[in-house]
């Protein structure tokens, strides 16, 4: 699948992902500070990846990764837009496409975690756990920190 705006592209073409490049900004990223690259890339494999290119160039500037099994339920992580090319509204563009995506249609539940981000989300369809006591975690944030 591919969406175009003016001077943008969103694809979810596995073969046009900039590893290298996604490894940088979420290596200091909030939430996965220092992560390695053969874990991005292991996770780019195995999941539904919308990236964000500059349509002339072809430069990935954003992402938006789904882990799915593309009928019941997805995990949206790993949503960005690099600092030059905020407040442009592309963060919204990759949240459209996620919501337009063929193989995101008829879900049960969509889950994502966000430390200040709910706005951007709630323009699109996410609120606050219903029932938050019935779920649970098991999480290790400091995980890449440690290595
Ligand atoms: C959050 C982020 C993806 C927004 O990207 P962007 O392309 O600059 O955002 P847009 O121009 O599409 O606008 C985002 C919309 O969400 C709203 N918003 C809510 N919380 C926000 C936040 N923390 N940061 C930016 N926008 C936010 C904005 O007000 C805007 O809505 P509006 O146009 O109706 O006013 C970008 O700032 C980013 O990469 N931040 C660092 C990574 C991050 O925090 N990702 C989210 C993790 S869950």
């Amino acid at each position: 699948m591919e969406w175009h705006d003016a001077s943008y592209t969103v694809s979810d073409d596995r073969a046009r992902l900039d590893a290298r490049a996604i490894h940088d900004y979420l290596s200091r990223s909030y939430w996965a500070m220092g992560i390695p690259l053969e874990i991005v890339q292991r996770s780019l494999a195995h999941s539904l990846n919308l990236g964000l290119y500059v349509t002339a160039s072809g430069e990935q500037v954003g992402l938006a990764r789904v882990v799915t099994d593309r009928a019941t339920f997805a995990y949206l992580c790993d949503v960005y837009v690099l600092e030059p090319h905020r407040g442009r509204g592309l963060s919204k563009f990759l949240m459209r496409c996620v919501r337009a995506h063929p193989d995101l249609q008829q879900l049960r539940r969509m889950l994502l975690v966000t430390a200040d981000a709910h706005g951007l989300y709630a323009q699109f369809g996410f609120q606050p756990l219903s029932r938050p006591e019935r779920v649970m975690e098991s999480a290790d944030p400091e995980i890449y920190s440690r290595r």
